[in-house]
């Protein structure tokens, strides 16, 4: 079986308060893209869940220490199926990884969120979306939403996830964009433990942000970006307000760190778009930074057809 594991980036991400368990609450605004991790499941014989990572694709990133197979979210979302049903069966998981790791963008998340998927089918353990979404929140803050698929508002830790538009409206969003991985990788735990809550007040965003994906108005929602994260990032990661504010002077409509960083994302008007604030971030920032042009994928891929897109 061949699944597709979307990044993600935050559009609005706005902290609510510290909660007693250590986790915050939050209400964030998710999109899909169309980078995303290429997986394959098969099913082994007796129990045993093996996990294989092919990184040649993605950039060394300096600060993060990948898990080993047994450690892997990939592999701890298999053992969480196994436990959570009694399946007695096993299987080995090959992702093919293009989403660069410790850069906000979700690859972790978005690989277990497609292997509880995949495997509830190659498997036939058949537990509801809801179950799989309860799974997923036990492996990751992001996972339900990556699960969920599509333009989503997770609240709470991540775990409350409902569709951030109208199943006919989903389509309008498709935009483009540029991902750009400054090399180095940030540790999500460290940002919440140092985040003091910003100025301004993220509300506003919220809802023009929600209107501009309904009407699929990209430079609405390039003027409406919010993330309440990324100011204690600038304060430890200067580099990134430098990125930043470089695809805004070049011109992108809207320009902004994906979650906790490291990544910085920028909304354009079109593809050709893109592509010029690609160049010229390139010959702006001197280091070598990498980077994609994407598309959101607001109509993807649970929520259209069903769990991601399995192609058997
Ligand atoms: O859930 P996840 O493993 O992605 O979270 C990583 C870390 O980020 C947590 O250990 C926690 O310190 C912080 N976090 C938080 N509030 C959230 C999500 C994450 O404090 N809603």
């Amino acid at each position: 079986m061949r699944l597709a594991a979307p990044a993600k980036i935050n559009l609005f991400l706005e902290i609510l308060g510290k909660r007693d368990d250590g986790y915050h609450d939050l209400r964030t605004i998710l999109v899909p893209l169309s980078l995303a991790d290429e997986i394959e499941i098969e099913r082994r014989e007796g129990e045993g869940i093996e996990t294989v990572m092919q990184m040649d694709e993605i950039p060394a990133v300096v600060g993060i220490e990948m898990a080993g197979s047994e450690d892997n979210l990939a592999t701890r979302a298999a053992r969480l199926l196994q436990e959570a049903t009694g399946c007695r069966a096993g299987a080995r998981i090959h992702i093919r990884k293009r989403i660069p790791v410790g850069g906000g963008l979700g690859g972790g998340s978005s690989d277990a969120a497609a292997v509880l998927c995949g495997l509830n089918r190659l498997w036939g353990t058949g537990l509801s979306r809801d179950r799989l979404l309860e799974l997923g929140a036990r492996l990751g803050s992001d996972v339900p939403a990556l699960l969920y698929g599509g333009a989503v508002v997770a609240e709470g830790r991540g775990e409350r996830v409902r569709p951030a538009v109208r199943p006919e409206e989903a389509a309008r969003s498709r935009w483009w964009g540029v991902v750009v991985h400054p090399g180095f990788g940030i540790s999500t735990a460290d940002m919440y433990r140092r985040y003091r809550p910003p100025l301004t007040n993220g509300s506003a965003f919220y809802h023009t942000l929600l209107i501009a994906l309904a009407t699929g108005d990209v430079h609405r929602a390039g003027r409406s970006l919010f993330n309440g994260l990324e100011e204690t990032v600038f304060a430890k990661y200067p580099f990134l307000r430098l990125v930043v504010e470089g695809l805004r002077d070049e011109g992108a409509l809207g320009a902004m760190v994906s979650g906790s960083g490291s990544s910085v994302f920028a909304l354009a008007a079109d593809e050709a778009h893109a592509r010029r604030l690609q160049q010229r971030l390139a010959e702006r920032v001197e280091a070598d930074c990498w980077s994609r042009l994407v598309q959101t994928m607001p109509d993807g891929v649970m929520a259209a057809h069903d769990p991601l897109e399995v192609r058997v």
